[in-house]
């Protein structure tokens, strides 16, 4: 096998069912992106293991959610259990090797790996608006906020900035309004409780940092194995949205942060999207068309995605057209929109003369796949039924003790693990209403006398006056300027943000 410069799927078959050749994923295409589609029990988590490992092995750094936790098994040695044996005789795979591949989970809720965090600014007002279900009129006036955040300096991190922020705009809504056009209290009020509901499903230990780094997820081992970063998404998929906008938000992360680089040997990295059909749920057009735009674009920073979903037509047909390597199981045809979903996929694949697609769809056996990957020149090949080869690691989950001592022997251990809370919008408004409050008690103290004695000519020597507030306003003011730079803007310079209207850093 040659698995330096291709993964090893499986085997493909004859019309008398007897073994025709091995079927492999070129490298050299990998970042051509990918669908594995097929109903409930078909084999697409076993097929996506296959492939991590194969990536993983080729020293091509993987990304995975977890949306069972059977995925997860990757991390641990295989066995040698009969059927898995028996397969890997049918299939040629010899020897058939056992592995344990270079895992690091990581979790959106911190308790089944790393935490995974992202600050309200890098995920921008359209991610935002998307995450909340805002209507057209509130993700206007999400816009404005971000835009004023920008031009104040107010570094949004986490969702209490973003709460802080909006209260300061329903308060100015009439100056703002003149300034940026319609901001509305109910609106703004709209949000703030869409906000307060996104709190109470969790979302507020996402937000923050320390904010991932990128490159911790294009780690390899010393032995050149590409890390496999495992999100478990058991239970970020009771909140389909969360999920999809975080995907979302780390796609274009790795489209603004890698660097330009064509077409490589082997990816950069390689990203499975489980669940793809939740990315395309009632998104907006504007949405849809962008998605469409990144995975069009990423191919050239070297990054493969890899859709996983059970029909088809979840995915919308311009992102389709994107997938060049195909893995497609079983779907059942009772239901109409079954049969049509059984005709798209047939149609898809370029035929092979040797069986009727949409027929063998609804009769491959379970880890049995109609497969068509990218041949010499990016052309996809002639489709073939194939048994797909079984996984080296172990099929099925880790235990939490398993999990446990991985997360505490992981490259990024202790580096996520504590949140931290800087200065950010919430404190910095905080201090402006604080300073603002000061400074209208001591006017009113000096209005109404509060102190009965003074020294003619000497009120700023001894007032608890104006002075002082001044002072602090001078901290505050430099606090927004350090901010701002932190931000990797310079002072006064709109904040650039990037395709998904995350921010784009400085590079
Ligand atoms: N390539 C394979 N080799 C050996 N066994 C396989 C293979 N693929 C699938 N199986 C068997 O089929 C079972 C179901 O496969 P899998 O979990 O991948 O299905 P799935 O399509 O992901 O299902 P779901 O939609 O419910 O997540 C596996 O637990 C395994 O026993
Ligand atoms: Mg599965």
């Amino acid at each position: 096998m040659a698995e330096d410069t291709s993964i090893f799927i499986g085997a493909s078959r004859k019309p008398d069912d007897s073994y025709q050749r091995a079927e492999e994923l070129l490298l050299r295409y990998g970042n051509r992106h990918g669908l594995i589609t097929g109903a409930t029990g078909t084999g697409k988590t076993v097929s996506l293991q296959v492939l991590a490992e194969g990536f993983s092995n080729a020293g091509v750094p993987v990304f995975c959610a977890d949306i069972k936790g059977d995925l997860s098994g990757i991390a641990m040695m295989g066995e040698a259990k009969d059927f898995l044996v028996k397969r890997a005789e049918q299939v040629k795979l010899d020897p058939y090797r056992f592995q344990e591949f270079p895992v690091i989970f990581w979790d959106l809720f911190g308790e089944q790996g790393h935490p995974i965090r992202a600050t309200i600014s890098e995920m921008g007002p359209l991610l935002m608006s998307r995450l909340m279900n805002l209507t057209e009129a509130q993700e206007g006036v999400m816009n404005i906020a971000f835009r004023i955040a920008d031009e104040e300096g107010l570094l949004l991190l986490d969702l209490k900035d973003l709460q802080s922020l909006l209260a300061n705009i329903a308060e100015r809504a009439d100056e703002l309004s003149a300034r940026y056009g319609n901001v509305t209290k109910p609106s703004v009020g709209a949000i703030q409780r869409t906000l307060l509901v996104l709190e109470s499903q969790g979302a507020a230990n996402f937000f923050g940092e320390p904010a991932l780094r990128i490159a911790d997820l294009m780690r390899t081992t010393r032995d050149g194995r590409g890390a496999v970063s495992v999100l478990a998404a058991d239970k970020l998929m009771m909140n389909p949205r969360l999920y999809a906008t975080f995907l979302l938000w780390l796609m274009s992360e790795l489209f603004e942060e890698l660097p330009e680089v064509g077409d490589l040997d082997q990816p950069k990295l390689v990203f499975f999207f489980d669940e793809a059909h939740l990315l395309f749920e009632d998104a907006p057009k504007v949405l849809v068309d962008r998605v469409e735009q990144v995975v069009r674009l990423i191919r050239s920073k070297g990054v493969g995605v890899y859709f996983v979903t059970q029909n088809p037509l979840d995915i919308p047909e311009k992102v389709l057209a994107q997938l060049g390597n195909r893995v497609q199981h079983a779907l059942r045809a009772y239901t109409p929109r079954e049969q049509q979903a059984v005709r798209t996929a047939a149609e898809t694949f370029r035929p092979n003369p040797d069986f009727d697609c949409a027929t063998a769809i609804t009769q491959l056996a379970t880890g049995e796949a109609l497969v068509s990957m990218l041949e010499d020149k990016g052309v996809p090949a002639m489709v073939q039924r194939t048994l797909i080869r079984p996984p080296s690691s172990r099929l099925g989950p880790i235990t939490p003790d398993e999990r446990r001592k991985i997360i505490a022997e992981s490259p990024v251990a202790g580096q996520y693990d504590q949140a931290v809370d800087r200065e950010s919008a919430f404190e910095m408004l905080q201090k402006k209403a604080k300073d603002a409050q000061d400074a209208e008690a001591q006017a009113q103290q000096q209005n109404s006398g509060g102190s009965r004695w003074t020294i003619p000519g000497f009120d700023d020597v001894l007032g608890t006056s104006g002075r002082r507030s001044s002072n602090r306003q001078t901290v505050a003011e430099a606090a927004i300027k350090s901010v701002v730079r932190s931000v990797g803007s310079s002072v006064g310079r709109a904040i650039v943000r990037g395709i998904l209207g995350s921010l784009a850093r400085g590079r």
